[in-house]
């Protein structure tokens, strides 16, 4: 039973989110999407309501995801407490590289987990949830890049 763990700040969940979790599925039998809070950003939504999101979205594909959340403590606990084989991360571009390649070197040095990158669909690569919140918060259309019950926690 190969278990993947994709985790993120999903502040709000996105188009480009969701490719990634719906292809890693295809790749392992069960995909924990986990919720993390990042202390290096200071999240629009809270941790309960990013978790609710993605609850509800991914519940169009029964029986491949766990929604989860980590509130602290290190990811590769998480991953060890579950038992995953492997850290499930989208790039976009070469920033994407050089942020999440420490992370998965740091991650594979404290505990052996190996970080499976996917490479973003062209068609989201431009999609980031920050620009996504900057958009909504300056009024703009952001229906084509989240799903419509996203649509509505940002305007709530
Ligand atoms: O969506 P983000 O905010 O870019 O995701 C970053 C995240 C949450 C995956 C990263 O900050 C993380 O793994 N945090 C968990 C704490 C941890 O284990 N840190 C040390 C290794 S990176």
């Amino acid at each position: 039973m190969a278990i993947a763990v994709y985790p993120g700040s999903f502040d709000p969940i996105t188009f480009g989110h969701i490719d990634i979790a719906t292809r890693a599925a295809k790749l392992f039998d069960t995909v924990h999407v986990l919720v993390v809070h990042n202390p290096a950003k200071n999240p629009k939504l809270s941790l309960e309501k990013r978790v609710e999101l993605v609850k509800e979205v991914l519940a169009v594909v029964p029986g491949k995801f766990v929604v989860d959340s980590l509130a602290s403590g290190l990811l590769v606990d998480y991953c060890k407490g579950i038992s995953a084989q492997a850290l499930v991360k989208g790039v976009r571009t070469n920033v994407d590289i050089d942020y999440e390649l420490p992370m998965a070197q740091v991650n594979r040095d404290l505990s052996g987990i190996e970080t499976v990158f996917l490479p973003a669909d062209p068609a989201h690569g431009f999609i980031s949830s920050s620009l996504v919140k900057q958009v909504a918060d300056l009024g703009g259309d952001i229906s084509k890049y989240v799903p419509e019950l996203v649509v509505k926690a940002l305007k709530n």
